[in-house]
């Protein structure tokens, strides 16, 4: 296969805003929906790493911090290559001659890492009939939303995100791409007994992100030594991965990620959504959240 950075380079015509299709009740890209049959028969192998994640709720700081742990604090090493070439989009598909995340995944040596946004009940089977464990992390509904509208102005290959109030709506009636943020976080929560799920709120990550890294070096049973624990929490902040090119998508090109319209690494903080939501649609968010999230509502709301 083609490597995928060049492809992109030398496919941006097949690029646009594509429509959102249904796939089992799940709104999605149209060329993942068009190319669902190979991302649902894809073949897990027993050592994969999933990293699940609604868009926008932390997905590329626990890429970074796993890879990290996994080279062991090398930093060299974690900069080898762009965030996702390291750790493939499994379910990522553009009309050809762009490779697809599962045709990267194919030729990648194990163990792999393999990133992915799909709700639970989409997963590959063999995921689960492998074993495999999964790292999730939730973040607020709010600064989710807000972080997915940015994203959804400067990435040139997803609907058209129109102005903020419709798309607060969207996100509310559950219509975004990847489909509900509710049914999202909560699957992935009710299922961690079954499965061997960690989860993780960027919230707690803000707040303490040694402890966050050692619950998930511990997972991993990939225990760091003081020195190497200060490497990855330092590389894994903010600041450093803003200005790291392997860490902030700079290498997509310009016409499927414009990152003049709003940065990858925007604002990494909890609360931003203050500065967007009117007192009016907190309010109306915060019921229609209550309403939406009914048993679980106790703890996901302290975390709004
Ligand atoms: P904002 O848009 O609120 O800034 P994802 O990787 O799932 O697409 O999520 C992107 C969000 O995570 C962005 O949020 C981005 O800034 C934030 N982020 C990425 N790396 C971060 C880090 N090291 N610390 C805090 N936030 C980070």
């Amino acid at each position: 296969p083609i490597p995928y950075t060049e492809s992109l380079a030398e496919s941006l015509h097949v690029f646009r805003r594509f429509p959102l299709q249904d796939v089992r009740g799940i709104p999605l890209m149209e060329p993942i929906a068009q190319q669902w049959g190979l991302i649902e028969s894809f073949q897990a192998r027993p050592d994969d790493l999933l990293i699940a994640t609604y868009p926008k709720a932390g997905t590329t700081w626990m890429q970074e911090i796993v890879d990290l742990i996994l080279a062991r604090g090398d930093t060299a090493k974690a900069c080898r290559a762009p965030t996702h070439i390291r750790i493939p989009f499994l379910e990522i598909c553009s009309p050809p001659p762009v490779p697809s995340g599962v045709t990267q995944l194919l030729n990648a040596p194990s163990p792999r890492v393999i990133k992915t946004h799909l709700p639970f009940q989409l997963v590959p089977k063999t995921f689960w009939e492998q074993g495999c464990k999964v790292i999730y992390v939730a973040r607020n509904a709010k600064d989710n939303v807000v972080s997915y509208y940015f994203f959804d102005r400067m990435n040139q290959t997803q609907p058209e995100p129109g102005p903020w109030p419709e798309y607060l709506q969207k996100f509310m009636d559950e219509k975004l791409a990847w489909g509900s943020w509710y049914d999202h976080v909560r699957r992935y929560w009710e299922e961690r007994h079954n499965h061997r799920i960690l989860y993780v709120f960027y919230e707690d990550m803000k707040e303490d992100l040694e402890r966050e890294i050692t619950r998930v070096a511990t997972f991993l049973e990939q225990p760091l030594t003081a020195e190497q624990m200060a490497v990855v929490v330092h590389h894994s902040s903010f600041e450093v991965m803003r200005d790291n090119p392997m860490a902030n998508y700079s290498s997509i090109p310009t016409a499927i990620l414009d990152q003049s319209i709003s940065p990858f690494m925007r604002r990494g903080e909890v609360g931003d959504w203050r500065n967007h939501f009117t007192v009016a649609q907190s309010e109306a968010f915060d019921t229609h959240y209550r309403h939406r999230m009914g048993d679980a509502e106790p703890h996901f709301r302290t975390r709004l």
